[in-house]
């Protein structure tokens, strides 16, 4: 058992007057709604406004450009993003603050939509809401502040023109059937981003994951993960690294 895993269920079994470990967990397979409890209690939300800073140089210079000069990807119409594991929104916020800084003043200017989602809804709904307190903003430059962000008393609210182009909703990756989120209706992105979840699942899970998000980009689309996920896309196949040090990805044929 992890350090944090046995802290959380040491503290919630005292929590619900269970006499010992085993007493709890016994009471796990009974009571679906502490189970539930207990998950969410277990769930690491932390995020960051351009957390991973190599990652997101390499989204800024290579990537993002070559979607938005290229003419294939600009030829389709629309660029498409997924966050695919969104928290309270700062990394869909940052990849659209990067795409609109792009498109923006373009002729002909090239369409953007990033679908972000996160399986947990209180996150899905700050996300939505965006609107950050000034300390949660330390990452995001002074012409990125001015640019996508109203000030609103003590926070931060994102500017419509951004909050337009991107859609939110709750989505489990490790949830049966679908390949990409169902608001994205046909998936084919150009890029996702699934960072910092893939460490806390076992190898199978992780495999499986990384199946689904291959599937759900397009031909040569990018996937960018967490940086100490990086053994984990590269032990598990299907793409090939295309930064030397940044957790960037791309699709590979077949
Ligand atoms: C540590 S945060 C990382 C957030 C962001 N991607 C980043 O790198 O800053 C992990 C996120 O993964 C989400 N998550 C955990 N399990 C998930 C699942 N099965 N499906 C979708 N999201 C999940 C959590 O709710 C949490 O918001």
């Amino acid at each position: 058992m992890s350090p944090n895993l046995a802290r959380t269920v040491e503290k919630r079994g005292q929590g619900n007057g269970a006499a010992s470990v085993a007493g709890y967990l016994a009471r796990l397979r009974e009571d679906g709604a502490e189970a539930a409890a207990l998950a969410r209690a277990l769930r690491v939300t932390y995020s960051d406004f351009f957390r991973n800073p190599l990652a997101f140089a390499w989204l800024e210079q290579v990537i993002l450009s070559a979607f938005v000069e290229g003419t294939e990807r600009a030829a389709r119409g629309e660029i498409r993003v997924w966050s695919a594991a969104c928290a309270a929104g700062q990394e869909a916020w940052s990849v659209a603050i990067l795409l609109d800084e792009r498109v923006e003043g373009r002729e002909p200017r090239a369409s953007y939509r990033v679908f972000a989602t996160d399986v947990s809804e209180p996150d899905v709904d700050q996300a939505r809401r965006a609107v950050y307190p000034a300390a949660a903003l330390g990452n995001v430059r002074g012409r990125h502040l001015g640019g996508a962000f109203v000030r609103q008393g003590d926070a931060f609210s994102v500017i419509p023109r951004l909050r337009a182009q991107v859609e939110f909703s709750v989505y489990d990756l490790l949830g049966p059937g679908t390949t990409c989120p169902p608001a994205s209706i046909y998936g084919d992105f150009d890029l996702v981003l699934c960072s910092n979840v893939l460490l806390y699942f076992r190898p199978e899970v992780q495999h499986r994951v990384l199946g689904k998000l291959r599937r759900s980009l397009a031909p040569g689309g990018y996937l960018i993960v967490g940086e100490t996920e990086r053994p984990i896309v590269e032990g598990a196949g299907g793409f090939r690294a295309v930064a030397p040090v940044a957790s960037v990805f791309q699709k590979r044929k077949g």
